[in-house]
C-alpha cells in the first residue's frame, strides 16, 4: 500500500499531518480504512504532558475492514463497518488519526446499519471505559444489562454518574438505565432535561456546592458512584454523596487523592479506570502503574465487550438500549483536528462530541 496522511507528534504539545508509511497487516489483525475520527481529552493530554516525538496521535476511529489475517478470527469481515480504539500519541505507527489502521478484532465494535459514521466514531474510548467502569468486577461490578429491553427502574440500585454530559456519562446513564437502576446525575443547568431523556431519574447542577449533601440526605443508602470528570476534588464529592452507613464503590477515571475520599467518607472506595491497560502488558501512564497481570485480566473483558458482532457493546447498541453521544461534525479532515484538541483542551466542549470526516 502507498503511504498515507497521519497527525504525528512533533513534540510537546505539537503536531501536524503528515505522509507516513500505512501500517501493515499482522497476525490476528485487521487492516481499517478509516472513514472518521472522534476526539477526546486523552487526545490532547497524550500530546502535552508525553509529546513523544513521531507517535501517531489519536485514540477513536470509525471505518471498513479492508484486509484481515486468516487467523482474526470470524467476529469481524472484511467489509465490515466498525468502531475502534487505539492507544495513541504513544508509540511510533499507533495511532487513530490516520487514514488506515490495523488492530485486532477485540478492540472493535461493529457499527449497526442505522448509526451514521460519524455518530459511530465516538462509540469507543468514552462508551467502552463506561462498560469497564460498570460492570467489570473490580470497578463497580454491577450485573450487566440481560435483555434488549428497558427493565422498570429498581428503586433500590441507585446509581450516581457525576457530570453526566460528558462523553462517558452519556454512556453510563444509558448504561445503568439498562439494568434497571436509579440514576442520580450531577451536570450543568443547561443539560439536565435532555439528561433525564437519556435515563436520569433525578438531576442536580454540579457546580452548586450543595449538591452531595443534598444528594446524602435524599438517598442514604446510595453505594455506587461513576466519577465521568474525576478532577477537581469531584471523586470527594461522589464519595459526600454516598451512604455513610453502608460500603460504596466509586469508580474514577483520573488518580484521585485517597485521604481526600477517606476524609469526605471512610465507607466510600474509589477505584481507578484507565483504558490503556486492556493490552496484554504492564503500563505506566498518567502517573498510574498497571502490572501484566492487571493488564491481562483486561485484555480478557475486553473480547467479551468488543469482538464485532459478537461482544456486550453491539448488544446494547443494536438493541437501541444505548445510542451513541450526541456529535458535532467538525470541518477540515485531519488538519482540522488539532484546532479541535485545542477546544477540548480549554474545557470548550460541553455535551458533545466533536467528530471529523477522514475520507
Ligand atoms: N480513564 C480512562 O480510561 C478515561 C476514558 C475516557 C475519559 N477519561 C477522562 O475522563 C474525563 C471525561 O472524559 P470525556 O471524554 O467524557 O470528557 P468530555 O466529553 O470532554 O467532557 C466534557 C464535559 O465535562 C463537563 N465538565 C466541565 N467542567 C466540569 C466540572 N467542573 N465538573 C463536572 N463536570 C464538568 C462538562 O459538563 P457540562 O456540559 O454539564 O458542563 C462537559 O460536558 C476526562 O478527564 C478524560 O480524560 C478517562
Amino acid at each position: 500500500m502507498p503511504g498515507m496522511e497521519a497527525v504525528i507528534v512533533d513534540g510537546k504539545s505539537a503536531a501536524s499531518v503528515k505522509h507516513v508509511e500505512a501500517p501493515k497487516l499482522q497476525p490476528r489483525s485487521i487492516l481499517v480504512r478509516v472513514h472518521c475520527n472522534a476526539l477526546n481529552p486523552t487526545d490532547w493530554k497524550h500530546l502535552d504532558y508525553f509529546g513523544k516525538q513521531g507517535a501517531t496521535l489519536g485514540f477513536d476511529f470509525m471505518g471498513t475492514v479492508i484486509e484481515k489475517a486468516p487467523d482474526a478470527g470470524t467476529s469481524v469481515k472484511v467489509g465490515n463497518r466498525v468502531a475502534g480504539f487505539l492507544h495513541g500519541g504513544w508509540d511510533a505507527g499507533v495511532g487513530a488519526f490516520a487514514q488506515y489502521v490495523v488492530t485486532m478484532p477485540e478492540y472493535v465494535v461493529a457499527v449497526p446499519d442505522s448509526m451514521s459514521d460519524e455518530e459511530a466514531s465516538g462509540l469507543c474510548v468514552a462508551g467502552i471505559t463506561a462498560i469497564f467502569g460498570l460492570f467489570q468486577n473490580k470497578q463497580l461490578g454491577l450485573p450487566e444489562p440481560s435483555g434488549t429491553e428497558l427493565p422498570p427502574v429498581d428503586p433500590k440500585l441507585k446509581v450516581l454518574v457525576w457530570s453526566g454530559a460528558s462523553s462517558v456519562g452519556q454512556f453510563v446513564i444509558q448504561m445503568a438505565r439498562a439494568i434497571g437502576a436509579y440514576v442520580i446525575v450531577t451536570a450543568s443547568a443547561k443539560h439536565l432535561d435532555w439528561l433525564k431523556s437519556l435515563g436520569a431519574s433525578e438531576v442536580y447542577e454540579y457546580s452548586n456546592s450543595e449538591t452531595p449533601k443534598r444528594i446524602a440526605e435524599a438517598h442514604p443508602d446510595l453505594k455506587y458512584a461513576f466519577d465521568t470528570y474525576s478532577m477537581n476534588g469531584s471523586q470527594a464529592a461522589c464519595a459526600a454523596s454516598m451512604s455513610k452507613t453502608e460500603a460504596g464503590k466509586i469508580v474514577s477515571l483520573l488518580p484521585f487523592d485517597h485521604g481526600a475520599v477517606t476524609e469526605a467518607n471512610p465507607m466510600a472506595k474509589c477505584t481507578l479506570f484507565l483504558l490503556p491497560s486492556v493490552s496484554f502488558m504492564g503500563i505506566r501512564t498518567f502517573s498510574a502503574e498497571f502490572k501484566p497481570y492487571y493488564c491481562q485480566e483486561d485484555a480478557k473483558y475486553i473480547v467479551h465487550v468488543g469482538s464485532g458482532q459478537d461482544g456486550l457493546f453491539y448488544r446494547l447498541l443494536s438493541s437501541g438500549l444505548v445510542k451513541p453521544n450526541r456529535t458535532s461534525p467538525q470541518t477540515g479532515g485531519l488538519s482540522g483536528i488539532l484546532s479541535g484538541l485545542d477546544r477540548l483542551r480549554h474545557n470548550k466542549v460541553s455535551g458533545e462530541k466533536l467528530v471529523y470526516k477522514i475520507q
